[in-house]
């Protein structure tokens, strides 16, 4: 870790740190499945979802740079390279075989829902590890997750 004059305890953000840069990791990833359904999605809703999709691309950019802004400040490092994304993600791989909307609605809910499950977890894991500003930046981040899987899971019910 790098050194610096933030008052919390060296101990305290090894921890956090690690917890930030598993997030950071997902939200990177996501960046790209969005990206992925962006660009290939079909059928009849697609326009709608080429636009939605690529807004989610945004968020989940912006949700990255929350997060790896976070762990420098703290003094460790911002795992942001492709190679170390894929070794360190916990979301499941992407098919590049999913072409129709309701095929990219599935895929693209559950990874969202499940860097939300993620995300929600770390809000306690780091407010008790003692860090309440990660935690209420995770919050922040949950809001926003939970949003985009209501967003985005809504195309597929109330048939
Ligand atoms: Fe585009």
């Amino acid at each position: 870790m790098h050194r610096t004059k933030n008052d919390l305890s060296s101990k305290v953000r090894s921890k956090v740190i690690a917890t930030l840069g598993d997030r950071l990791a997902d939200a990177t990833d996501l960046m790209l499945q969005t990206k992925q359904a962006h660009w290939n999605v079909k059928g009849e809703n697609f326009i709608a979802l080429h636009e939605l999709f690529d807004k989610i691309n945004g968020a989940a950019g912006e949700w990255a740079d929350l997060i790896a802004e976070r762990i420098v400040m703290l003094g460790g490092t911002a795992e942001g390279t492709v190679q170390a994304t894929a070794r360190r993600t916990s979301l499941a791989p992407y098919s590049l075989k999913i072409v129709g909307g309701a095929d990219h609605v599935e895929a693209l809910s559950s990874a969202l829902a499940d860097f939300g499950k993620k995300v929600r977890a770390d809000i306690d894991k780091t407010g008790k590890a003692g860090d309440a500003d990660t935690a209420d930046l995770f919050t922040e981040v949950s809001r926003d997750v939970d949003k985009y899987v209501w967003f985005v899971e809504s195309h597929n019910q109330g048939n």
